[in-house]
Formats: C-alpha cells, structure tokens, sequence
C-alpha cells in the first residue's frame, strides 16, 4: 500500500514556521468516510450579504443533519466574532479571512464533515485559493446569485442605508467590488427561486456527485 502523502507536500518550512514535519493520523479522511457511509465535501456558499447564503446554507444544513450525515455550517458573521475578530473589511483582511475559512474547511474536509461556508468571499482570486487547497471535487462553489437590488430592497440588517449614507465603508456592493463567479459548480438564483426550490437544487448536486445518498 502507499504511504499516505502529506497533504502539503513534504515540506519542513511553511511560512514562518520552520523545522516542521507533517504527522500522519492513523484515523484518515477514508477510514471516517466508509465508517459514516458518505464522503466529505466542502459547500462554498458565495453571493453579496442579504443573498441569502446563510439562510441557504443553514437549511441544506438541517437536510443533511436530518438524514444522519456529518455536517456543519461556518458563517461569516459567526466566524468574525471569534476566529476572525481581528479582522475587518479591507481587501487584505477579506483575504486573510477567506484564508483561514478555507484552512479551516480542509480540517473539516479531513474529519470526514460536509462543511458548509456562508462568506460573501467577494474575490474570485481569494475563492481560488481556497479552492486549490483541495482535491478536484472536494470544492463545490455555490453562488446565491441574487441581485444587488433585490440584496438592498430586503437590506435584512439595515446594512445598505448605513453603507449608502456613507456610516460603513468598503460594503460589498456599494463601495466594495463583488466579483461574481464565472463557472461555480452550481448557481441558485436566491433572488427569485423559494428557499426549498434552493435547497433542493443544492441536494440534487449533491446526490448527482456521488457526494450524498441518492434516497432520502
Ligand atoms: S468577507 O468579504 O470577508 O467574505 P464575511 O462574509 O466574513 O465577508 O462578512 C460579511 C458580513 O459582515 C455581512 O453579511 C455583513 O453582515 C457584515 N458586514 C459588515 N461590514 C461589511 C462590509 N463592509 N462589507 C460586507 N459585509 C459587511
């Protein structure tokens, strides 16, 4: 048999670290997958805020739970009160963000977890990024695609009238670029389609990709 690789290569320095060597766990990512009757994946939720990625995200969430499998949902609001707290909205801590999410997704991603993210992720390189951190498959991006109107009509935390008033910088959409993905994995209109529509859709990719049980 080959001995497992080390998903980072076999490399002793990674940025300031230095004289490292990776540890191999004697539990693996595919131990944990046939012991839970389904793979791992990681469900990158992007759109601008008020698209309703959250929402989504969590209720994929409870169809998943529902159907016994491993699941988690790391929002960005949530993230920014604890890991991320140091963190603002510049493009360089947008960055650093989506760093440590997509870090913290490949943990996820090894413990056997479908992880779902919910960041607005507004750069397509920082996604890339991300996404490269992985196996072909393993990274779904989903873009809750509703328009900028729609987002500022239903402003859900009254974010758009501060941000047009001018009371919060650098917000997405008004002051911020947002790049939209050019090819996600799938794209949900969140604008227009009801959110069990948009659940369904998400759970249908998920079954086609051999990633959940086809029955349930
Ligand atoms: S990201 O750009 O770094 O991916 P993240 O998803 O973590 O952003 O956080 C976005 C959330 O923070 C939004 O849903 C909104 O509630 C809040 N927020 C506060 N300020 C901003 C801002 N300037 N731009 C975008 N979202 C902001």
């Amino acid at each position: 048999m080959a001995a497992p690789s080390a998903p980072y290569g076999d490399v002793t320095t990674q940025g300031a670290s230095t004289n490292i060597a990776w540890h191999h766990a004697s539990v693996d990512r595919a131990a944990r997958a046939q012991r839970r009757g389904h793979r791992s994946a990681i469900l990158w939720f992007t759109g601008l805020s008020g698209s309703g990625k959250s929402t989504l995200a969590n209720a994929v969430n409870a169809a998943l739970f529902e159907q016994g499998l491993a699941c988690y949902v790391l929002d960005g609001d949530n993230i920014r009160h604890g890991l991320c707290k140091d963190l603002g909205f510049s493009d360089a801590d947008r960055e650093e963000n989506i760093r440590r999410i997509g870090e913290v997704s490949k943990l996820f991603l090894d413990a056997g977890v479908v992880v779902l993210t919910a960041f607005v992720s507004p750069f397509k390189a920082d996604r890339d990024r991300a996404r490269a951190l992985v196996a072909a498959g393993d990274f779904i991006e989903i873009h809750c695609a509703a328009d900028l109107d729609v987002c500022e009509q239903r402003d859900t935390k009254g974010l758009y009238a501060k941000a047009r008033a001018g009371e919060i910088k650098d917000f997405t959409g008004i002051s911020s670029p947002y790049e939209a993905p050019e090819a996600p994995e799938l794209r949900v209109d969140t604008g227009s389609q009801t959110l069990e529509q948009s659940v369904e859709l998400v759970l249908e990719h998920l079954r086609s990709a051999g990633i959940i049980p086809q029955a349930g």
